[in-house]
């Protein structure tokens, strides 16, 4: 069976793409107790295993500092794999043959007793399993342990062999600003050179993100409108619905500059805006990677304030509607705390490619969606060709990478509507991987692993990308930190986020660009027995809209051009007298009047709450009812309950 492809497409083995590393190694795990090991690393290990992607000869040799023998160490996680593995069903036979490669020895990681330890059983493991001394360190701890064990596997003698290679591979975080990183990276390369380091960013492990790098250079059309003459503006988002989920303790000490736009976001960025490589080869592409990030322009004291948001989640709710605290309640984090769980960023990149053309970031958590997307914008189509025409200007063209839950990428244009005149629409040509290939769920290291043990490097962060992408981040984390905030919380947990990221774009004359999927949009009354094509159609007009709490959004009297749909939040509508008559809430919508009717707004609709809403304008509804007049009707049904009109 074919699972849903969600986060990660993992494809099956195919002796053409990659097949097992040829050398054979044996695996040192460090944090074998922990819980990256039992949720992440032994499911992918496994996929690797039934995807015969691991070397003919190979042991992964488990160190904790809990004590338990390796018999002990193979039931636990053959009890554990049923919950963590991602396959539709679990192959009993390829578990069993697996799990005998797994072996545990433990001890104290700081005592140089445990690593001569290991040492001898490495010794006898390799030369039972004949792995010619080849060996990988992987720490799955926590990163104060990084340097005790980088140092401890030197004095044991274990990062150098005679006969094979060594290689560490290290998860992040890589250190906590600048100079953390700059001392973490000194210590772990008094031991190790470059070329035996693999810096884990498991967004790189993504299939939908290294595909960014075959979409731009395997495919000729897009290189010559890849630059400044034909793109407007970038906008990269990762929103997350969760919250801190119990990591407060750790999250309320780095905040999402650190968790997620330093590293994950950083690593986006570059490949999306980095120049073409000498090849595909890993040090080609990694060089072009930092010299990308290099050119970015530095955020000082006077720009971070125009340039950057920050934002922190309040009390809301949840994706399934259930209540959700605010940030500051949620265990281990202080009450007062001023980290921020959301941040919006601009940035331009002084290079000849592009100069002038500025990159949004945003991310955060407890938002109203889960969704990695990219948007490249182009440049509108000169207005002279549709003046006088009767006709909106029409929308400029996006290419959106879709990079999780759903995976695809989309082209959207404008196309002639059916009929006499020149009528257009917001139309879109779509790949989405679960269309294409055959693929089954992974936990996304599958083929960071692989490479680990390949020893291909390209998917690894190098020492220079790390410190590059501090240096971006140290100036704004220096400049919040002398500058704390006052309106923290300053949105509700289930929002879009903070009203100021909405600003941040809207000063520069842009908007950004919410991906509703049909989902989204069959949660509302009025549309949930729509029909398909019409909801694809709407998902590509409907504009979003932030309003704070006691804002008006219509006001009587006024010529009315659209109509809202309350995504989340409430508004009231006002009598004559300023006084609420009416209260609206989530999936409910106003302003249909005007859409329907050539009368201006019939009454004021201001904010109750702070306000997520999508915008339908009266051109885009004409086009939604030319083509879907059921929507009318049905609109035209609630319109009449709603005013009593027979
Ligand atoms: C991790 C962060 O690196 O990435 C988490 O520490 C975050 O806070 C996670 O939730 C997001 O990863 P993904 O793959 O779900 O987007």
């Amino acid at each position: 069976m074919i699972d849903k492809l969600e986060s990660y497409a993992f494809l099956p083995s195919d002796p053409q793409q990659g097949g097992p590393p040829k050398d054979p190694c044996l695996l040192v795990l460090f944090g074998a107790s922990g819980d990256l090991t039992k949720r992440l690393l032994i499911p992918a290990f496994y996929n690797l295993a039934c995807d015969r992607l691991l070397p003919e000869r190979f042991a992964i040799v488990g160190v904790g500092r809990t004590e338990w023998t390796t018999d002990f160490f193979r039931e636990k996680l053959t009890q554990e794999i049923p919950s963590f593995q991602t396959r539709p069903k679990l192959d009993e036979n390829v578990w069993s043959q697996f799990v005998k490669q797994l072996h545990y020895t433990s001890g104290p990681l700081d005592h140089l007793d445990t690593y001569k330890k290991l040492s001898g059983f490495l010794d006898t493991l390799g030369s039972q399993l004949q792995t010619n001394g080849n060996v990988i360190f992987y720490l799955a701890t926590p990163p104060s342990a990084f340097g005790p064990i980088s140092e401890n596997l030197n004095k044991a003698g274990l990062s150098r062999s005679e006969k094979g290679w060594r290689r560490i591979v290290i998860e992040k975080p890589f250190g906590h600003d600048l100079p953390s990183a700059l001392e973490l990276n000194r210590e772990i390369l008094r031991y190790w050179n470059e070329d035996q380091v693999f810096r884990i960013d498991h967004y790189l492990g993504k299939e939908t993100v290294q595909n960014i790098l075959a979409f731009r250079f395997a495919n000729g059309i897009f290189e010559s409108v890849w630059n400044k003459q034909a793109i407007d503006h970038i906008q990269l988002t990762v929103s997350e619905s969760v919250g801190v989920e119990g990591r407060g303790g750790y999250y309320d000490k780095s905040g999402v500059l650190r968790d997620m736009i330093q590293n994950h976001m950083f690593q986006l960025l570059s490949y999306l805006c980095m120049e073409p490589p000498a090849g595909f080869r890993s040090d080609a592409i990694r060089n072009e990677k930092v010299k990308l990030l290099d050119s970015i322009r530095p955020l000082t004291a006077a720009t971070i304030p125009h340039h950057t948001v920050r934002g922190q989640y309040g009390p809301g709710v949840k994706p399934d509607g259930s209540k959700r605290i605010g940030y500051r309640l949620e265990r281990d984090v202080n009450p007062e705390s001023k980290t921020e769980t959301f941040a919006a960023l601009t940035f331009l990149i002084d290079n000849w490619r592009w100069d002038g053309v500025p990159i949004y970031l945003r991310s955060g958590k407890a938002l109203w969606k889960r969704g990695t997307e990219i948007v490249v914008q182009f440049k509108k189509t000169p207005e002279v060709v549709f003046r006088g025409s009767g006709l909106d200007h029409p929308e400029p063209n996006r290419l959106i990478f879709h990079i999780q839950p759903d995976q695809a990428i989309e082209l959207r244009f404008q196309a002639k509507v059916p009929g006499p005149t020149m009528k257009l629409q917001d139309v879109n040509m779509r790949f989405g991987y679960g269309d294409v290939f055959k693929a089954a769920r992974g936990t996304g290291y599958e083929f960071l692993i692989w490479s680990a043990i390949a020893g291909d490097p390209t998917l690894f962060s190098r020492t220079d990308l790390v410190e590059t992408s501090w240096r971006i981040a140290q100036p704004i984390l220096d400049f919040w930190a002398a500058e704390p905030v006052s309106d923290f919380p300053n949105y509700p947990a289930g929002s879009w986020g903070p009203r100021a990221a909405f600003d941040l774009m809207e000063r520069d004359g842009r908007q950004w660009v919410e991906i509703i999927n049909r989902d989204v949009l069959q949660q509302i009354p009025l549309f949930q027995n729509a029909d398909a094509r019409f909801l694809n159609a709407l998902v590509m007009e409907l504009k979003p809209e932030i309003h704070s709490a006691g804002e008006s959004i219509v006001r009587k009297g006024e010529a009315g051009e659209e109509m809202y749909l309350i995504s989340k939040g409430e508004v009231e509508v006002l009598d004559d007298n300023g006084q609420p008559v009416a209260e609206l809430k989530e999936g409910n919508f106003f302003g249909e009047l005007s859409l329907l009717l050539s009368e201006p707004r019939n009454a004021t609709v201001r904010a109750r709450t702070a306000c997520d809403l999508y915008v339908l304008s009266k051109q885009d509804f004409r086009n939604a009812v030319r083509e879907y007049p059921e929507f009318g009707n049905a609109l035209l049904d609630v319109v009449k309950k709603r005013y009593n009109v027979k």
